[in-house]
């Protein structure tokens, strides 16, 4: 029988909500956060939007990865699948126990409806953006862990590691 995994989107945004620039990070490497993020993700799937991939910074994960396009024959790298949806990559993962939804703003906005937990970093300055992580209804979630980083420790920048997961879950109608 078919199960359904735990939907966690994870991102870092600014104090504005930027979560990019230019199909990259609106700053310089934060490795406290490239920390949380391999721990959080390892041994899961993940799922991005084509700019997300098409994108010299990218992120994968090792055992598997979805590329969300509308275009019917864009070539993929090794490691990598195209689906023509998000709904298309969940049902490919329906046997998976957790999948990740990598962003960027516009996967986001897709996924965030059926989001089970959310891994946000909060980079506690503004920068300059051209992509933003979507306002959301906060009161659906709880706040389960919160781990903040100061200056120095590992990051060029005041951070703070939420996880949010979801009080109720959506009607499957
Ligand atoms: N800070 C973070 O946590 C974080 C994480 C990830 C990305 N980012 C940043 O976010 C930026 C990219 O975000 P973005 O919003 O521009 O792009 P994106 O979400 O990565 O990808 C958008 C693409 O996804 C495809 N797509 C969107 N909706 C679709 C649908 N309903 N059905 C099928 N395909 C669909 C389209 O691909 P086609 O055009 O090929 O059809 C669209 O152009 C970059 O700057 C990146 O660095 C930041």
């Amino acid at each position: 029988m078919n199960k359904k995994p735990i939907i966690s989107l994870i991102a870092a945004m600014s104090q504005n909500r930027a979560i990019g620039l230019n199909n990259a990070l609106p700053w310089t490497p934060i490795p406290a956060d490239w920390d949380n993020l391999k721990l959080v993700t390892q041994g899961k799937r993940m799922i991005m939007g084509r700019k997300s991939y098409d994108n010299p910074h990218r992120i994968w994960s090792d055992v598997g990865n979805f590329v969300i396009t509308r275009q019917k024959d864009y070539q993929v790298d090794n490691g990598f699948e195209v689906a023509d949806s998000l709904a298309t990559a969940f049902k490919k993962c329906v046997n998976d126990d957790e999948v990740f939804v990598l962003g960027g703003e516009e996967i986001f906005r897709l996924a965030l409806p059926f989001a089970d937990k959310i891994f946000l970093t909060i980079v506690h300055e503004n920068f300059e953006g051209d992509t933003f992580f979507p306002i959301f209804d906060e009161t659906v979630f709880d706040i389960i862990a919160q781990k903040e980083f100061k200056r120095g420790e590992n990051t060029p920048y005041d951070i703070t590691i939420l996880t949010y997961a979801r009080k109720f879950k959506n009607s499957p109608n």
